[in-house]
């Protein structure tokens, strides 16, 4: 008999049917036997009556042992229905069981909410862990998000481009991983914190509308809205205003809300404005959680925070790019930016999008031409030959027509992580790191073998 998914059982309502997937919850009642029966897209009761030829095996079964049930499927006695639920008003009277394999004793429960859990438990055993009912719901429903978004990008012209993991490095404000190029020994390659020279060239290259779901590394301290690796939805898009890029996104995010999440709610559309300088003053934050009801799961407060500092001191009281050193000058600040005058009050053409409190995205208009980006260069206290080091590609691609061209990034995991109602992106991220920067499951980072460090011209300093 051909397999049936259990989501698809009651239509098969009154004759037999065969199923497959992993033992639930079981309970014996006397001479019979109860058990909740899932895969990969629903859960059905299973009863084995005193009768039956798999009688005496349904008494052997236990939680998550993988089966293969024949049955006849039968609609519940009226006192018996389950309203509301996935096959509440069906069982499967099992006929014949087929044991497919067994499982040990899970450490911990797979039928209910693992959130309780140790972090420790959930992290070697994900592959469990991602069983649960809400651990299977928040990674299919992110599959959803990503899907809507990728039609979306295409339905609008925008065409994904993959670009390269192994690269030079590009400047998000973080330290990066890097990676020993074997052929070059003492030679490194650096993993991507985001792909925003590769979008920018893109448009260099006459795509004109980039996209592409990206990963994104960073070595950074691991918090609950950050993540060693996260991906973004990296868009860019040429001749275009600040106002474009807004006004498409936020198409984009209500359309989003209104097809995968109608319960929720936007408290305000158009999404409100305020410049940081407004949002600083008035609620201490660039990031302010503007919900009336902060319990509200189903209230979504999106805001546009505009006109971000082009430059900021870091903890050393150095001078550093703001958001990156690629974001276009406010013309309003274009004179004391060429002069190189009141540094810490020039304005980016730069934005970000807010949502509950969080920071979705950020994105700008760039430079497109090479003497403003040598500007930002000089002024960040580069030097000529650094300059030409580091970024000699992009002042050397601006002398080729560059377009005018601007974009943003929404974080995907952030995204997720608030429709789900999930306090953590450890929820919505399929195999995530530990708080730590670990993966407790395949052990890593792990040590690797002399011959692969010799092989790499690499000694190790174990001080
Ligand atoms: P930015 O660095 O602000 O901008 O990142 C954009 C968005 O990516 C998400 N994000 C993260 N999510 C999880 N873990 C992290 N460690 C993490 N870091 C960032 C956030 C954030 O808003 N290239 C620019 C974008 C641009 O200018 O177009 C960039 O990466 O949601």
């Amino acid at each position: 008999m051909e397999r049936t998914f259990i989501k698809d059982l009651k239509s098969k309502t009154g004759s037999e049917a065969s199923i497959s997937g992993w033992v639930d919850v079981r309970r014996d009642q006397g001479k019979m036997v109860f058990f909740d029966f899932r895969d990969g897209f629903g859960k059905v009761q299973c009863v084995v009556l005193p009768n039956s030829p798999a009688i005496a095996l349904a008494k052997e079964i236990r939680p998550e042992w993988v089966l293969k049930i024949e049955g006849k499927v039968n609609a519940r006695p009226e006192k018996n229905i389950n309203a509301g639920i996935l096959n509440g008003d069906i069982e499967l009277e099992v006929l014949n069981i087929e044991v497919l394999n067994k499982s040990e004793t899970p450490p911990f429960e797979i039928n209910i909410d693992t959130m309780p859990v140790g972090e420790e438990a959930r992290m070697k055993y994900r592959y469990l862990d991602l069983r649960t009912e809400r651990m299977q719901k928040n990674i299919r429903m992110r599959d959803k998000v990503i899907t809507f978004f990728r039609e979306y990008m295409h339905k609008n012209d925008f065409v994904e481009i993959e670009t390269p993991m192994l690269m030079k490095g590009t400047p998000e404000g973080s330290r990066e991983y890097i990676v020993p190029a074997r052929l070059f020994p003492g030679h490194f390659y650096a993993l991507p914190q985001s792909p925003q020279q590769f979008k920018q060239l893109s448009m260099v290259a006459g795509f004109e509308r980039y996209f592409q779901i990206a990963r994104c590394m960073r070595d950074e301290d691991t918090r609950g809205d950050r993540q060693p690796e996260f991906t973004q939805l990296d868009f860019e898009m040429s001749f275009v205003k600040q106002e474009n890029v807004l006004a498409y996104t936020e198409k984009m995010f209500i359309e989003l809300v209104g097809t995968l999440y109608p319960e929720k709610k936007i408290s305000e559309t158009p999404f409100p404005r305020l410049t940081y300088k407004e949002a600083m003053e008035k609620y201490g934050t660039d990031k302010p959680d503007l919900r009336e009801d902060k319990n509200n799961p189903n209230e979504l407060a999106f805001a546009w925070i505009l006109d971000f500092p082009m430059f900021e001191k870091n903890d050393e009281g150095e001078i550093q790019a703001a958001h990156h050193p690629f974001c276009s000058i406010k013309p309003e600040d274009k004179e004391k930016f060429m002069k190189g005058e009141d540094l810490f009050n020039i304005r980016a053409n730069s934005y970000d999008l807010v949502l509950n409190g969080y920071e979705l995205s950020s994105g700008s208009i760039r430079i497109h031409e090479r003497t403003e980006q040598k500007q930002v260069f000089d002024l960040l206290g580069i030097s000529e030959e650094e300059q030409q080091r580091k970024f000699g590609h992009m002042l050397e691609a601006f002398t080729y027509g560059a377009p005018p061209h601007g974009g943003f990034a929404p974080g995907i995991d952030r995204i997720v992580m608030i429709l789900q109602n999930e306090p953590n992106i450890r929820e919505v991220i399929a195999f995530p790191k530990t708080g730590e920067g670990r993966d407790l499951m395949m052990n890593a980072p792990s040590e690797v073998s002399e011959k692969q460090l010799k092989e790499l011209g690499i000694k190790i300093d174990r001080k």
